[in-house]
């Protein structure tokens, strides 16, 4: 028998106070049901949506998870046991598993993948290869449609999501203004990421800023919502853009935030904004791959790792990612690729 160390959801978490919600279990693994797929969590990903489905919201994009599962997340490991012969023993796999040492998967509910292991450093399928980078492409190129030349702007940008969409909008030729909160992160976003602005939502004033852009925005990647995307709004460029990515500022409320004051600025401006959701895009995978290994292999796209050792560490590095203490993507490391 094999002991499995998982983390289970007891209560909604009150904001950021996870240590109150969720309780580290252990059980013994039962045996693999047929069609199922065991894999020995090596990393696991940090997601400010995933807070979503922890609390009662019933509207989300998907159900909330019932209080007493285990706390789902995306898993990137090695497949230990398998019931379905597209996913062999050994294989690098990242799928939709459990917060847990072994994640348990049925791969068409979990949109588990075979990864390619000859990436050198295989954290990057959570990285300049993983979700977000697939959700910065998708974001950045087809629903907010950047062209060259453009202004983009990006809030949350020295997150993951944030910080692969600057360099997404960079190397399709794009001016990029960058949105983080603090100095620290906007010196990340311009030594860095080479962004052309970065602006502190903590500091400055969004809205005066933006107005000095001459023209307007032509496109925005929402990852907060909230007052930011008031302080945006008026500032777009006629026929605008908006791809709404996320909504970080209201993830910790159990009710939906009211709607944005400045949603007149739709008509006046002739804005297209729209939401988009990454699961949807898991087919197209294909496609997108190889644009983001090359720009990665040349060096144009990249997120730093905030890497945390343990499963018993996970809440810390899931508040360090929601609370923005974070610069890039916030990943656990489990057993690594050790095994
Ligand atoms: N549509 C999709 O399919 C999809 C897929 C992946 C991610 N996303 C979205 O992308 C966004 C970022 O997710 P991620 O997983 O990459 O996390 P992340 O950006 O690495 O971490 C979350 C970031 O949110 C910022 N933040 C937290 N509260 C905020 C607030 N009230 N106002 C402004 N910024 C705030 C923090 O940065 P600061 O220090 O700058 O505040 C923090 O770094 C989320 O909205 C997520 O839902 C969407």
């Amino acid at each position: 028998m094999t002991t499995n160390r998982f983390w289970q959801l007891d209560h909604h978490p009150k904001g950021n106070d996870f240590a109150s919600a969720l309780s580290l279990q252990q059980e013994e693994l039962p045996s693999l049901a047929d069609g199922e797929v065991r894999v020995r969590t090596g990393w696991l990903s940090m997601d400010a949506g995933t807070r979503m489905w922890m609390s009662p919201r019933t509207d989300g994009y998907q159900p909330p998870l019932p209080l007493g599962a285990k706390m789902v997340g995306l898993v990137l490991g090695r497949v230990t046991e398998s019931r379905d012969p597209a996913y062999p023993v050994g294989a690098l796999v990242r799928g939709f598993g459990q917060w847990s040492e072994y994640a348990t998967m049925v791969p068409a509910l979990a949109g588990l993948e075979v990864l390619d292991d000859t990436v050198p450093d295989v954290r990057q399928h959570f990285g300049a290869l993983g979700m977000n980078a697939w959700t910065a492409y998708v974001g950045v190129k087809e629903v907010a449609a950047v062209k060259p030349g453009e202004w983009l702007v990006v809030s949350a940008a020295a997150g993951a999501t944030g910080s692969l969409a600057c360099q997404v909008g960079k190397a399709l030729g794009a001016k990029v203004i960058g949105i983080a909160g603090g100095p620290a992160k906007c010196k990340f976003l311009t030594e860095e990421l080479g962004v052309d602005i970065a602006l502190d939502y903590k500091a400055d004033d969004i809205e005066a800023r933006l107005g000095e852009i001459e023209g307007g925005v032509h496109a925005y990647l929402d990852n907060v919502g909230g007052p930011l995307l008031d302080a945006i709004l008026p500032n777009m460029a006629h026929y605008g853009r908006v791809a709404v990515c996320g909504m970080v500022a209201a993830y910790d409320n159990d009710a939906p935030l009211p709607g944005p004051a400045r949603f007149d600025q739709v008509l006046m401006r002739r804005l297209r904004i729209e939401g988009f959701f990454i699961p949807d895009f898991l087919h197209r995978g294909a496609e997108f791959l190889p644009v983001l290994r090359q720009w990665h292999d040349e060096g144009r796209l990249a997120v730093p790792l905030d890497e945390s050792n343990g499963l018993e560490n996970t809440l810390v590095a899931y508040d360090r990612m929601l609370s923005g203490k974070a610069i890039g993507k916030v990943i656990v490391k489990v057993a690594g690729d050790e095994g």
